[in-house]
Formats: C-alpha cells, structure tokens, sequence
C-alpha cells in the first residue's frame, strides 16, 4: 500500500525558483515540502546549467585573456589541458552549492523529497520515490517543474555524438570538430567553451542574427570575436539532415541561399530553445489552464487557473531566466502564506555570459521601432574610456534608451566584459524611473567600466567632456 500524508504547502521542483518559494514560505511561517527528481537541489541551472557553464567559461576567459596578453609583451606557452581536473573542479563547484541550499533548507525546517510527483487532483499528488510511491494532499502548491532542451526533428535519438547543454557540460571529450546549432545563450556560451578548449567550432543559426532578442549593435563586437575564435558561423542556415557514421562522427547536412553543403563533425550540439516541463505532471488530472504554447498561464500573483495552485519560473514562460524565476517565487510564497504581492517588475534583465558579455534590459531598439515606441539614446562607445582601453576592452559600448518626454530609463544595452554586472545599475535605473540628469550627475568611480553608464547619460544630455558630439 503506499504511504500518504498531507502537506500545508507543497513546492514541485527545487531550483532557483522553487527553493525560493519554498525558503520564503518557510520563513513566513508555513510547513514546506520541497520536492525533486533530481538526487541535489538547485535544479538545471545550479546542477546543468548556469553555474557549471560559469566555471567553465570562467577557465576559457582566462586561457583567452591569457593569449591576448601576447600584444601586451607577455607570452604564454599553450595551455596543457587536465580534462579530468576541469570537470572535477566544475563537479566541486556545483556540489558545493548545492550541499548550501539543502543546509538552507535543513534551518529553516523545510523537509524535502527526492521523487517525480504528478497531479492525481487540484489537491493531490503522486510522487513515484526510490522506495515507493506516496499520496500527498495539499491546501497549496507551487509549481516550479522547469524546462528541457527542445529536440530538432530528424536528430537521431540518444546518439553519444549529439550533445544538448547538459551533456555538453559533462565534457565527456574535446571533439575536434563541433557543430552547434542554435546561435543564442547556451550555443555562443558553451560554443567559446569548446573553442577555447581546442575545438574547432562552426554555429548555424536559423535566423539572419546571431542572439536574434538582443539588439544587434550590441552583439556585434562579440560577433567579431567570434568570427576570430570560431571555423564558422553561418547565419540564415538549417540543418536538413544528419546522418551518422560508423565511427560515431556525424555528417551534416546545412542548407542557406547559397546552397547545401554536406560537412562532417566529431559532436554536434543542439541549442535550439527549452520546453516547459508540463508533460511530467499530469496537469490534465486538474483544472490548470495552458496556452497554446504549453506553458502554465497565470495571473500577476503567480496564480493559476486552479485557485490554491501557483506556478513559476520556465514552466510559465519567456524568459526562462533564473532571476526571473527566484523572483515570481518569492510572489507565489508571500501570496500563498496571505500575504500581498504580486508580480510588477518593470524589466528582466538578460546576460549572455559569453566573452565579451552582452547584456539588455527593459526596452531594445528593435521593439522600440516594431511597436512604434519613441525613444532617444545615450550611447557611450569604451573606446573612450580609459579602463576599458587599459583593458584591451574598447569594443565594448554602454547605451541608454530614454522616454523623450519624461527623460526617464526605458532600456540599457552594453557589450564588453563585466556587462552582466554592471547591467544591475541599469534594472535599478529602470525600476527607480531614473532620469538622465538623476544618473550622469550621480558620482561614478574613475577609472572603472561602471562609469560608462554615467557617460552614455550624460552624451545624451550634452554634458559629456569625455567625447565631442557636435551640436
Ligand atoms: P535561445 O532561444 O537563446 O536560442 C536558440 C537559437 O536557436 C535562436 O537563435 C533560434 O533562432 C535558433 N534556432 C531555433 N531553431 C533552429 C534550427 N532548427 N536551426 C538553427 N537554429 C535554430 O535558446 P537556448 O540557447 O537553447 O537557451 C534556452 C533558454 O535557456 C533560453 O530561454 C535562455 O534564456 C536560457 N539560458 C539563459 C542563459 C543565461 O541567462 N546566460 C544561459 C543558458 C540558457
């Protein structure tokens, strides 16, 4: 017989968000079970995603800065690769975050459950353990069940050569010749990985633009880069076939205006988008609504359809970022113990964590120009600042969308290293509904990147000594 208990508040799915939620019911007063089918809590983006690709690409920035130190009269030799070493240093890195949440956890008394739970009701579910399959029932539940790596038709099945994002971060081997397809986040990022680790990388990208959501002035100083450290990048390209080969390499076949080409590759990773995890859940014992797109729909409180039913983070929608998701789980936590809340963020910031960092958040030019939306900017190229100059870093540029009529921050866009740190300034510019004049006379450090923000305000106001714009 299987065993069956209640719970006051129920979390399915232990990453950003759904510890979140579950921390924050906890400190409000609630008993949680958190539970995951994964054996550590964190989710993809601590155990697969976010954080083991930021060690990795933490080591091919290094060995990258460490060449272009060739033109500042030092030369290093070739870096002599420990792939056993890397991967433990990453696995170290991930174990011991995740081994910080389930402390977290174990203080604030929330009781986790390692299982795949699916809905049975609007108050019940199945979780299928190692030991057996238990009831539970609930008066709320959240859920934060996640995303998977969408699969292109006609890509063989289970194959050791076709990578997705998880498998490439297990870095089984540096294959000589890799193919990513998908020319976004996680293909530029774990493409510059592999570069940097001595593959010869090519991207194809189904669209005309490489990080088609971002806008393209600030893509393109990491397309430049790109185009250096990459074999190539073909942009308005698809992959039509895929064929694999006795020695596990694949032949692939690309086709674009100029025709189809047929080039064989060691590995190929697919990096075409992520789906929402609602398959596992049997959603459609409950009365929880999807959209067409197979997302979770929900109100500003993070509620679904089904009233003591909430939902967050990549199972909801776009962005599938986990800021975003730690963020709508705190709201469905505050609601759901009684509390109000409600999800009225004015932007999500969005990072490619790639060399050089590109970074927007709020308003993009192209949506500006789609919908019609007047703006002015404020733009500030590195190449007048004397860090990034110190830095080998003057590709990069800091630019600012304003309301033309209220002066306020409607977006911020910036290239170049750190532009995934110094783009906060601009979310807390945006939510504050800071004005040029409120940034460019606010005291930035000298010399530093941080001050480029400053700058990019005050060459909209006119008040810049750094540049000359001609009135
Ligand atoms: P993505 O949406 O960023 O990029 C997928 C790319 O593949 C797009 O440029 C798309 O046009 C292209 N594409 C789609 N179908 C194609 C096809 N058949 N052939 C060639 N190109 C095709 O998705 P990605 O990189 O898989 O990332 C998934 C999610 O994970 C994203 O929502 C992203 O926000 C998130 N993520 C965020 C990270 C970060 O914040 N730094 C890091 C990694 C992932």
């Amino acid at each position: 017989m299987s065993e069956t208990k209640h719970v006051e508040l129920v979390v399915i799915g232990a990453g950003p968000g759904g510890y979140a939620a579950a921390f924050r019911a906890a400190d409000l007063g609630k008993r949680v079970l958190l539970i995951d089918k994964d054996p550590t809590l964190g989710g993809v983006c601590l155990n697969r995603g976010c954080i083991p690709s930021k060690a990795l690409l933490h080591i091919s920035k290094v060995i990258e800065e460490a060449e272009s130190l060739s033109t500042m009269g030092i030369t290093y030799g070739k870096p002599e690769i420990d792939l056993d070493a890397v991967r433990a240093h990453k696995n170290k890195i991930v174990s011991q975050l995740s081994g910080g949440i389930s402390q977290l956890a174990k203080a604030r008394h929330v009781e986790t459950l390692r299982g795949g739970a699916s809905f049975k009701s609007n108050s019940e579910l199945t979780v299928n353990t190692e030991t057996g399959e238990i009831s539970i029932s609930f008066d709320k539940c959240i859920i934060a069940a996640g995303s998977t790596s969408v699969m292109i038709p006609g890509v063989p099945k289970n194959h050791p050569s076709i990578l997705t994002s998880k498998t490439a971060l297990d870095l089984i081997d540096i294959p000589e010749r890799l193919l990513v397809i998908g020319g976004g986040v996680i293909g530029l990022e774990l493409g510059q990985v592999y570069a940097a680790l001595g593959s010869k990388v090519s991207v194809v990208e189904f669209l005309p633009n490489l990080i088609p959501g971002a806008d393209q002035d600030i893509v393109k100083p990491l397309q430049r880069k790109l185009k250096k450290q990459f074999e190539s990048i073909l942009l308005s390209s698809k992959v039509t076939a895929i064929e694999p080969n006795e020695d596990e390499t694949l032949n692939v076949t690309i086709e674009n205006n100029k025709g189809t080409i047929t080039e064989t590759y060691n590995k190929v990773l697919v990096a075409v988008g992520r789906k929402p995890n609602t398959q596992i859940l049997n959603i459609k014992s409950t009365t929880i609504q999807l959209d067409d797109r197979g997302f979770i729909q929900v109100d500003l409180y993070q509620q679904t359809s089904v009233k003591n039913i909430f939902a967050i983070g990549d199972i909801v929608g776009n962005p599938m970022l986990a800021h975003k998701a730690t963020h709508e789980g705190k709201v469905a936590a505050e609601v759901a113990s009684g509390h109000s809340a409600v999800f009225d963020a004015r932007a999500i910031p969005s990072v490619v964590f790639t060399d050089p960092e590109v970074a927007w958040a709020g308003l993009t030019e192209t949506e500006a120009k789609e919908n019609g939306i007047s703006y002015e900017k404020g733009e500030f190229p590195w190449a007048a600042s004397g860090k990034a100059i110190a830095m080998g870093a003057n590709q990069g540029k800091t630019k600012i969308l304003f309301d033309p009529k209220t002066k306020q921050t409607l977006g911020v866009g910036i290239v170049g290293p750190g532009a995934g740190d110094l783009i906060s300034e601009g979310m807390l510019a945006i939510e504050m509904g800071a004005d040029a004049e409120d940034i460019g006379l606010t005291i930035h450090p000298h010399p530093t990147l941080g001050e480029s923000f400053a700058a990019a305000a005050e060459a909209f106001s006119g008040t810049i000594t750094d540049l000359y714009i001609p009135k």
